[in-house]
């Protein structure tokens, strides 16, 4: 199969590219526009493999993605391109609109063309793969039962509400249009190749450098945290065996508070990596919360587990430890990101 797979240069598509590569004999074209996120680096191996075509375009561009499809004929989309942080939402909204509800609308549309023109097998097998998070849900409280596939929708960030808008226009595109969408929302996730902008990467290098540690408000907000390898082996399984119109909530049952994340963080790279000057905790500093900061995020993954044969392989522990040791490994590449001399966003091809 071909997989199309937009924003495969980003944190979670660079880890999917890395899992077909490795486990499947799917070909790719990884379509992504190479803003700040993206990452040739996270590439690694796929930069020169004859499986995979890196096209760089911008998903809002109408006329550019109904010549991807034409030109490359996918089996299959994967859409993750995205902005994707939600304190940038709130700066800066526009692009989150423009990408996310404009460029999700862009590639449906390319996508219902390019699908009409298949016959047989081939239109049987198509599916589109809309990849969003568990933040469309909104907030729950501290006694909530975690969201499911029957959340109703409360997204409260400029950047949850443009993924719930992209979530209802890939249903919409199944019911109105017959074009065989699926929708995943998963948790947060953490691993390898994190854009040092997001909480576990951010507190990581601060602790290293000795800088202060930033928690919102009273560090009490929970979320459920999954590693990338976890997630990328369920987003493959939904695009193989998932069925047409079906949502999957993916989780990984590893609920923390965010003050026992940070500390979790302290507590690995003070074993790994004693700082003379004492153990990382003092670097602690509670900040005035984000605006609508939500309370608490946590999945029940039980229909994805049992629809898909998939379970997150790593417990929250295990995963952090894999994450820090990696940091620790790629130095040049976060160093240059955090010096702001990372040119990471140069090649590919324009489409
Ligand atoms: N990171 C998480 O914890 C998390 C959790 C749940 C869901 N998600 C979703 O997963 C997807 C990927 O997230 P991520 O963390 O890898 O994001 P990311 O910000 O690391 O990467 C996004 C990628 O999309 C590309 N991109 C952005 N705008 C584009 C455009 N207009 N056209 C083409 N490419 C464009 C960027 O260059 C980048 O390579 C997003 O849809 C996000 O909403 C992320």
């Amino acid at each position: 199969m071909r997989l199309l797979i937009t924003g495969g240069c980003g944190f979670i598509g660079s880890a999917v590219i890395r899992h077909v590569l490795r486990h499947t004999d799917h070909e790719i074209v990884n379509i992504d526009k190479m803003t700040y996120a993206a990452s040739l680096d996270a590439l690694e191996e796929a930069r020169d493999h004859p499986r995979h075509r890196l096209v760089r375009a911008d998903i809002a561009d109408a006329d550019a993605m109904r010549r991807v499809f034409t030109e490359t004929r996918p089996g299959a989309v994967m859409h993750l391109a995205a902005e994707s942080h939600v304190d940038r939402s709130i700066d800066g909204p526009g692009d989150f609109i423009r990408t996310n509800v404009v460029g999700t609308f862009c590639l449906l549309e390319a996508a219902r063309a390019y699908f009409a023109t298949l016959e047989g097998a081939a239109r049987d097998a198509f599916r589109f793969h809309h990849i969003s998070t568990d933040e469309v849900f909104g907030a729950l409280g501290a006694d909530d039962p975690p969201f499911n596939e029957a959340t109703q929708y409360d997204p409260r960030s400029p950047y949850s509400a443009s993924k719930a808008a992209s979530d209802h226009l890939a249903r919409a595109w199944q019911h109105t249009y017959g074009l065989p969408t699926l929708v995943s929302n998963t948790c947060n996730n953490y691993g390898p190749w994190q854009f040092p902008e997001k909480l576990i990467p951010l507190v990581m290098l601060n602790a290293l450098e000795g800088r202060p540690l930033p928690v919102y408000g009273d560090g009490t907000n929970q979320r459920d945290w999954l590693f990338v390898d976890d997630h990328a082996a369920a987003l493959v399984a939904v695009v193989e065996r998932g069925r047409i119109g079906e949502t999957y909530c993916i989780g990984a049952r590893q609920p923390r508070r965010n003050i026992d994340v940070v500390r979790a963080i302290c507590g690995v790279l003070d074993g790994l990596l004693p700082d003379p000057a004492g153990p990382r905790e003092r670097l602690i500093r509670f900040v005035t919360d984000r605006p609508g900061h939500d309370f608490r995020y946590e999945i029940e993954p039980a229909h994805a587990e049992s629809g898909l044969g998939w379970r997150a392989a790593h417990d929250f522990e295990s995963g952090l430890r894999q994450t820090v040791q990696w940091y620790l490994e790629h130095r040049p590449w976060w160093e240059s990101i955090r010096a702001g001399t990372y040119a990471g966003q140069r090649l590919g091809t324009a489409a």
